[in-house]
């Protein structure tokens, strides 16, 4: 989702015909096993939050795709990730979601291999050993690992990029939202009947606002005309100066935020800047795996997992500052309740669009103009299997 563009950037819709990817892209498996290689194996990821690993010898389990990863704080307060698999028969080693180790070691669950917290096999219960082994040779397989503010993040390529080239240079860096001191209020999960790139595409555009979100095209009037952002009108010179909230893309008048009644809860940030807070929603866009999305009082943050070529997971998790959740005043529903009845919307809207792309006859489709961010998502898919060796 686009924000509002400077005044004197041109039209942001598409002017010329453009093709969508072809339909077999969001159904066949071998295009599932591409993306995986090409796309979720090569860039970062999403996990977790750092508070969800905040003690010493806490660990948690983060799939991607086919991938079973362990994510754990070791005894140093370090992070560390490795593929949740034991070097000598590749049995798994953590089970379940999240856990707490007793010991600093890692022990795998079938003969009792042992491996310190920083990977290294440290311990072989056998009576003796083969000539010519050496511990030192099966380490567990590392996975790189990141902070970013608050965020942990994977990443299963060799040599990864740094983390901030994570996020979309066009989409904000939420610099003025305290994202490290944020705290979890609340968590949505959801397993999609749909391809992951669907969630994208409809991510990327508004034109199915006015149908689909009609409380939200509400609240963000702007959205109730189809577009993001004043730009996306092909007469946006015409309202240049017009500030009402149709064409600026501001909340709806005495709207606040993103809530059922447009009240904020709590403290609202003091960083922001005046337009920020005017703007009712300021996203931070990391592909494939999420988006951040800043209001004025709280954040909320939405995370993908691909489990197949038509099944995707989405968790949701609101996270406002400590003191908006202090005993007396925890009733976040106003909030929940409309982000929920969004992403239910959002949700529905893909399946639909998963299950009419079998059509033999469809190969693929056509953008209209307001999709240009959908067709700028296209071309990053595109341009990451152009760099890409043929998948394992
Ligand atoms: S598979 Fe892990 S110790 Fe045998
Ligand atoms: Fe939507």
């Amino acid at each position: 989702m686009s924000t509002e563009a400077a005044a004197s950037d041109p039209y942001n819709g598409l002017l010329q015909v453009e093709p969508t990817l072809p339909s077999h892209v969001y159904w066949s498996a071998d295009d599932y096993q591409r993306d995986l290689a090409a796309i979720w194996y090569r860039n970062w990821v999403l996990a977790c939050r750092a508070a969800d690993v905040a003690q010493p010898l806490a660990w948690r389990t983060v799939r991607i795709g086919t991938q079973d990863i362990v994510v754990l704080r070791d005894e140093t307060g370090a992070l560390q990730a490795f593929h949740n698999t034991c070097r000598h028969r590749g049995s798994q080693l953590c089970q379940g979601e999240a856990g707490r180790l007793k010991a600093r070691l890692i022990t795998c669950p079938y003969h009792s291999w042992s491996y310190s917290l920083r990977g290294d096999l440290v311990r072989v219960p056998s009576k003796s050993l083969p000539e010519g082994f050496s511990k030192a040779d099966y380490p567990l397989y590392r996975v790189a690992i990141a902070e970013w503010r608050g965020f942990i993040f994977v990443n299963l390529a060799d040599a990864p990029a740094p983390i901030e080239e994570a996020f979309d240079p066009a989409s904000s860096d939420l610099s003025n939202w305290p994202l490290e001191s944020l705290v979890s209020g609340h968590v949505f999960r959801k397993t999609m009947a749909c391809n992951w790139k669907i969630f994208w595409e409809n991510f990327n555009e508004c034109l199915h606002c006015p149908n689909v979100h009609p409380h939200l095209s509400k609240l963000v009037p702007i959205y109730g005309r189809g577009l993001m952002a004043r730009h996306d009108d092909p007469d946006w010179a015409r309202h240049a100066d017009n500030d009402a909230p149709e064409f600026s893309g501001k909340l709806r008048d005495g709207a606040e935020t993103w809530s059922e009644d447009g009240r904020a809860h709590g403290p609202v940030f003091e960083g922001l800047t005046e337009r920020e807070r005017a703007a009712g929603q300021t996203y931070a866009v990391s592909l494939p795996s999420m988006f951040v999305v800043g209001h004025v009082d709280y954040v909320r943050v939405v995370r993908l997992v691909p489990l197949g070529p038509e099944e995707t997971e989405l968790t949701a998790e609101w996270l406002f500052p400590p003191q908006a959740l202090q005993e007396d005043n925890t009733d976040i529903g106003n909030i929940v309740a409309f982000g929920v009845r969004v992403m239910e919307e959002d949700a529905a809207v893909c399946e639909i669009n998963q299950r009419g792309l079998k059509s033999i006859r469809h190969e693929a489709g056509v953008l209209m103009p307001e999709e240009y961010d959908l067709h700028r998502f296209h071309n990053w898919v595109r341009a990451q299997h152009g760099n890409s060796p043929a998948p394992r």
